[in-house]
């Protein structure tokens, strides 16, 4: 089974809706004519999702589009939340849920990863559920159980089917915008025991088929280590993603 390599950006709170805009006008000539070998996903501010979508349709990009997070009802009094339809609507493909930032700053949980999973899904569109342990975990060689009760407990009760489309992005906390890095086979391991887990659960088809992503310092300089790994699909990127050539030597190293 080839699994399509995915490179998805993730913006976090930096850009404007106007300078998400122009990120993606910058990196659309840069990345023309990948389509075909790698997918190419942008994640900007919810602000940000209606304008990025408008470019990506009237200028007929190639490009998938994903919000950073989403409740997990279907509407209600939740003064300040967004719910999975209304992200839908604005044609996302995917919804990052569960990013360490989310766990740390806003008591995103397991539980609660799952329930915006389900959600997410519902709505029709693919979750980037994202794990991965702190320096004192792998520095008490817990990473392995861990990270696999991480992907147990948030991607439960799925069917196969959309077991087989999840994407998981394994993102050591200790890598992210640090500069420090796994070796590329210390994180392929995580990443083959990520798909082993989705194994255990929804069986081989759906290990073999859903996409485990590497996220943490990945720059134009060492992203084709990781993408040569066999368990890693793609990446999450982070600072690298908000210029428009390093996000596409990125993209280009997962061609
Ligand atoms: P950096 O690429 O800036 O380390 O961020 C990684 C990340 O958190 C992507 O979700």
């Amino acid at each position: 089974m080839n699994r399509r390599m995915l490179v998805a950006g993730n913006w976090k709170m930096y850009t404007t809706s106007g300078e998400g805009a122009l990120l993606i006008e910058d990196l659309a000539p840069l990345v023309d004519g990948f389509w075909d070998d790698v997918e190419i996903a942008v994640c900007p501010p919810f602000t940000g999702l209606k304008a990025a979508s408008t470019v990506i349709e009237l200028d007929h990009l190639t490009l998938s589009l994903g919000a950073q997070d989403v409740h997990w009802e279907a509407e209600g009094a939740f003064t300040g939340a967004i719910a999975p339809r209304m992200l839908a609507d604005l044609r996302c493909d995917y919804v990052i849920v569960g990013h360490s930032e989310r766990r740390e700053y806003f008591g995103d949980t397991n539980e609660t990863v799952n329930k915006k999973v389900r959600a997410t899904f519902d709505a029709g569109m693919v979750p980037i559920m994202c794990c991965g342990e702190t320096l004192a975990t792998r520095e008490a060689m817990e990473t392995d159980s861990f990270v696999r009760a991480q992907v147990m407990e948030g991607a439960a009760g799925l069917s196969a089917e959309e077991a087989a489309t999840l994407v998981i992005a394994y993102e050591p906390i200790w890598a992210i915008g640090t500069g420090r890095t796994p070796t590329p086979e210390a994180a392929n391991d995580v990443c083959r025991s990520i798909r082993a887990t989705i194994g255990a659960m929804y069986g081989p088809p759906a290990a073999k088929a859903c996409r485990i992503l590497y996220g943490g310092s990945v720059k134009p300089e060492n992203a084709a280590m990781f993408f040569s790994e066999p368990d890693i699909d793609g990446a999450l990127v982070g600072g690298a993603a908000l210029k428009a050539d390093s996000f596409a030597d990125i993209a280009k190293a997962a061609r």
